[in-house]
This record gives structure tokens, sequence and C-alpha cells, in this order.
């Protein structure tokens, strides 16, 4: 079996490979003449979010049976093309989970606690105490757009920081929410009701654009939005006005319609926290990611066993 490794994965990733005798991984590293050309022998390709599977690509690997995308989202993946051609794409969902969660919460009290504007002054020697009084976390309502492995996570961790709960989902089964003290709402409400309001659906005809002019329009003045899901579910024009008029009271975005970002209308706005797509970035993640996809892409080949396909 030939493995292609076209990003950078966790050291036990190569090991679970490692492990079957007579498999060729090729690391990123490695490949020198391009993927395309790696991928004319390989039976696996395993990508993380920078690789673009495309038809184009995937044109170039005949015998390419399975991808593993280290990860949840598979929207750099042609999946249309990839069933074409017979092959399965299989992603991680859950391994990252807990460090969504984590930095969505973090994202939260940074912006009500104005923590990153805290550390400028204190780095410019500035002892602005008097601008730095902030708002909690309690008593707020936080509206969970997505209430999948991410979303559950972030509501548990919400909760014990008391807020209200409220969540959009139409296909979670409505005794997981209660399970989770989230009350199911129409989208409509969550924007109208929510203090703080995080993403975590993924990218579909009908979650792209869903921040937008008319949906902030009705949103509760001074709302805070997260988004650690993907950037093309908000029209960034939309948003910009909003922060700039005060309707949006802040925005913490890790993720954007183009990555990496290079020139955006969100340099420079006070109130808009950036981070470079790290909502999944933590050892723990990638670790559990790393084997998970290695593990899966192993007995797909080995076994023919399908899993998160
Ligand atoms: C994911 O889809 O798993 C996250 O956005 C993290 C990533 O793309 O690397």
């Amino acid at each position: 079996m030939k493995i292609v490794l076209a990003e950078k994965v966790s050291p036990a990733t190569l090991a679970v490979f490692q492990k079957e005798p007579g498999w060729q991984i090729v690391s990123p590293d490695q490949i020198k003449n391009g993927l395309a050309a790696e991928l004319a022998d390989a039976d696996a390709l395993v990508v993380r979010s920078a690789v673009q599977a495309d038809a184009a690509l995937l044109s170039h690997a005949p015998k390419l049976r399975v991808i593993g995308r280290a990860g949840v989202g598979v929207d750099n993946i042609d999946t249309d093309a990839a069933t074409h051609q017979g092959i399965v794409v299989m992603n991680t969902p859950g391994a990252n989970a807990v460090a969504v969660a984590e930095l969505t919460l973090g994202l939260m009290i940074s912006m009500g606690r104005s923590i990153p504007r805290a550390n400028n002054t204190m780095h410019a020697g500035k002892w602005d105490k008097k601008t730095l009084q902030g708002s909690e976390l309690r008593g707020k309502t936080l509206g969970i757009v997505g209430l999948g492995r991410i979303g559950l996570e972030v509501a548990r961790r919400a909760h014990a920081f008391g807020m209200t709960l409220i969540g959009y989902d139409p296909f979670i089964a409505p005794v997981v929410a209660r399970e989770n003290d989230v009350t199911l709402v129409s989208i409509d409400e969550i924007f109208k009701q929510s203090d703080y309001l995080t993403l975590h659906v993924g990218l579909t005809t009908q979650t792209e654009g869903l921040i937008n002019a008319h949906s902030i329009g009705i949103m509760k003045q001074g709302i805070r939005i997260i988004n650690c899901a993907r950037g093309e579910l908000i029209v960034d024009e939309a948003l910009v006005e909003g922060l700039k008029s005060g309707k949006v009271a802040g925005a913490a975005l890790d993720v954007f319609r183009q990555e990496p970002l290079k020139e955006s209308a969100y340099y420079g706005l006070d109130n808009v926290l950036l981070s470079p797509h790290i909502a999944g970035a933590t050892d723990e993640a990638q670790e559990a990611i790393g084997i998970q996809v290695a593990m899966q892409v192993r007995d797909y080949l080995k076994l023919g066993v399908v899993q998160n396909a």
C-alpha cells in the first residue's frame, strides 16, 4: 500500500501506518515532484484543510481508494468527484470537539473582559484599569447554532458559567438538547434572543451566509458573535457594518473565506478578535485526530471497514 500524507500530521499518525509491513508512507517533505505525481500510484491520501483535493487533482489518482481528512470539515475535498471515482472520504468528527469548545469559551471571555486589550495596553506601559471594566458570562444568553459534537461541548462548558442556553439544530433529537440544558428555538429566535452567538455548523448551501444584513438586523443590540466553524457562514461586509455601527458589540473570528487571511476589512477594528484557524489546533486534538484518521484509513485498506464516511 502507498499512503500519501499531503500535510503534516502527528508522529502517532505515522506510527500507525509504519506498523504495517511493506506499506510505503510518503510524508509531506518527501513530495518532491508535486502531489499529483505522487498520487499516480497511491492507495490512500491523508489531508488536513490546506490541500484542495479537487476533481483535477483526483484525476491523477487512478488507484486511490480512500481519502482521510484529519479534521471535521470536508469542504476542501470534492466528494462528488471522489464518489465518482469510487474513493471513500472519511473524516474524524469528535476528535477536536473539546479543543474547539475550549477556544470558543476562551474567545467569549476574552471579548467580555477585553483580555487582548488589557494585555496590549500593559505591554505598552499603560495602566488602563478605568477603561477595562467588562461584563460577565453569568446570566447571559448563549445561542448555539449547530448542536453536534462541538456545539454540545460548548453547551456543557457554558452551562458551568451560568449562561442560559438556546440552540438551533434541525437534526438534533429534542431529548439530547434537553439533557444538555439547551432550549431549542427557531433560527430567527436564536438571532433575536442571544447575547452571545456561536456557530458550529458545517458549510453547506443552507448555512452559507447565515450571518448577513438581515440576520444581524434582527439580532439584539450589543450581540457578540463567535465563529470557529467556517468563514463562509458570515457575509463579511454585513458583519463589518454591524461592528462599526455598534449593533454587534464584538466578534471573535477564527475562520475566514480566504485562508490565510491577507487583506481584511476586519483589520484595525478594535471590537474584533482574530485568530488563524487554531480552534482545533491543540496537542491533544491533533494527536487524537492523527491516530483516528490513520486507523480508519488502515482499517479500510486492510478490512474494508468504513467509518465516518
Ligand atoms: C476542522 O474542520 O476539523 C477544523 O476546522 C480544523 C481544521 O480544518 O484543521
